[in-house]
């Protein structure tokens, strides 16, 4: 749905107006979250338990505010976390949208953990207009069209209080551009690898960046071998689908400032290659482009907001396939710095190649690079489905990139990069391998890239398995592609130009 922007004198009746009960032990309803003037008809016509969690009761204001109340119960507490508002705002959007309702007021009373109040806003407004999100390209028979067509938060409540009308249409305008960049990532994600090979996405990107006057550089195959990216094209070898990398840059900050880099894994698909996967579930390794999707998507952001940074991102995209022409256990690939890894394992294939990616980057001397992939399924063994991992041997980027997903809702955890690990990458035959055993898999991983980084460059690494796509709905999420880490990241671009990270400074060493 559309994000509209509403002022107390000039609020348009919706068709539903939505607001929340919470729950007393053993008493009658607490009404005080519900505006005071909707209290009596509230009281009237829903029954005492409807502030229990997931009571619903719905009233007709005929004539009134709106064409109909919807009281949603929302448990005990009046603060509450971000994904918990996720859902929240999930199923009041299905739920007024399956009645056809076709606008909605939503009215928030809550305090959101971790969050200040235009941080809230921010989430609150990206995550309404998200909240019917549905990936519906392939579905021909469906007419089930959505019937809602706007939204908005009620002016003065929640974290909106005082908040002046032109600020409150501003915000609500840089919400509407990010969600459509949430909205492309998740498509370019969702979209099933037939239709969405190296190529596909590499034009796609490039209509992006035209559409925004941004330059946009694709290497084709031939271009890769110039550049020697053994690593892309090691991997990308047994599929009939070319490679391709693709470089975006926007450039808001001061010309001499060097960018920021944002590296992306992109394969398009993952079967693992020679070393292949088991059948079960290997559809959803459609979805091993999220770290590409994720670095295109925040430089376009940027763009669209005209954010006064510069963002440079770099992203190798490849198909992983078995065939007769396909890269094999114990082949030794050479990289764009003249490195060599032993291939012990085709499935590792991401690290292989981001390692030509996180080369080519140094090319812009960025001043901090930040990589996003769907590297291991061993960090989702050890996060769960409830953060990412990050890697990086400084405190102060780890502090800064954790602190942005705690008022996100993108949550980040850090895993240790020491020396120690690098033992478990070691080759016989090569520089190392691109395996280093069941054992701190993601790590292993992580500092199998660590070689590909210059030491004085502020580099973290994203471990965005976990959070990238879900199989089913989660956390407020639809199933498929989240879009997680965009959000998380403009904050970060943010904060770091207004100088409240320290990670600043360190980019300047
Ligand atoms: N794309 C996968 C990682 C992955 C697994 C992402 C499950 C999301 C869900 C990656 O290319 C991969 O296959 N990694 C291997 C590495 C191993 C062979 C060292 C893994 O995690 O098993
Ligand atoms: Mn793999
Ligand atoms: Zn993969």
């Amino acid at each position: 749905m559309k994000l509209e922007t509403v002022s107390i004198r000039n609020r348009p009746a919706p068709d539903a107006l939505v607001v929340f009960a919470l729950a007393v032990e053993g008493g009658a309803p607490d009404l005080s979250t519900v505006p005071k003037e909707l209290r009596d008809a509230a009281a009237a016509a829903c029954p005492s338990k409807i502030g229990a969690e997931g009571a619903l009761c719905t009233v007709p204001l005929p004539g009134g505010a709106a064409k109909r109340l919807y009281v949603f119960g929302a448990g005990k507490k009046a603060r509450i976390s971000g994904r918990k508002a996720r859902g929240i705002l999930r199923s009041v959007a299905k739920t007024v949208g399956k009645n056809g309702e076709t606008s909605v007021e939503v009215d928030f009373p809550f305090v959101l953990e971790r969050m200040n109040a235009e941080e809230s806003r921010d989430f609150l407004l990206r995550n309404l207009a998200l909240a019917d999100y549905a990936f519906r390209t392939y579905k021909t028979g469906d007419k089930e069209e959505p019937t809602l067509t706007s939204g908005w938060f009620r002016p003065d409540r929640g974290p909106w209080r005082g908040v002046d009308g032109r600020v409150a249409a501003r915000e609500t305008g840089a919400a509407e551009a990010v969600v459509g960049i949430e909205r492309l990532v998740r498509e370019l994600g969702n979209t099933p690898s037939n239709d969405m090979t190296p190529r596909i996405f590499a034009s796609r990107i490039e209509k992006e960046g035209k559409a925004r006057g941004i330059p946009v550089k694709v290497l084709d195959r031939k271009a890769i071998e110039k550049e020697r990216m053994g690593g892309l094209l090691a991997v990308s070898r047994g599929s009939a689908e070319e490679p391709r990398l693709v470089v975006l840059e926007y450039r808001g900050g001061k010309e001499d400032e060097p960018p920021v880099a944002l590296v992306g894994k992109g394969i398009t698909f993952d079967s693992g290659g020679i070393s292949i996967k088991p059948s079960e579930k290997m559809g959803e390794m459609k979805w091993d482009m999220m770290g590409a999707a994720t670095a295109v998507g925040v430089v376009l952001a940027a763009a669209d907001l005209k954010l006064p940074v510069n963002v440079v991102a770099v992203t190798p995209l490849a198909e992983n396939l078995p065939s007769g022409t396909a890269y094999k256990p114990g082949d030794i690939v050479r990289f764009r710095n003249g490195k060599t890894a032993e291939i012990d394992n085709t499935d590792a294939e991401g690290r292989v190649i981001l390692a030509d990616a996180l080369d080519y980057a140094k090319e812009w001397k960025p001043a901090a690079i930040l990589d996003y992939a769907t590297l291991t399924g061993a960090a989702l063994v050890a996060l769960g489905l409830e953060a990412a991992v990050v890697f990086t041997d400084r405190d102060d980027l780890s502090r800064d990139l954790v602190r942005a997903g705690e008022r996100t809702d993108e949550r980040l955890w850090r895993l240790p990069l020491w020396e120690e690990y690098k033992e478990n990458i070691k080759s016989d035959w090569a520089d190392f391998k691109n395996t280093g055993g069941r054992w701190g898999g993601s790590i292993n991983g992580a500092m199998f890239l660590k070689e590909f980084v210059d030491e004085t460059t502020p580099w973290a690494h994203l471990d965005i398995a976990p959070t990238a796509n879900y199989d089913h709905e989660h956390a407020g999420y639809p199933t498929g592609a989240t879009s997680f880490g965009v959000a998380l990241t403009l904050r970060w671009l943010k904060d770091r130009h207004e100088g409240r990270g320290r990670s600043k400074k360190a980019g300047r060493r």
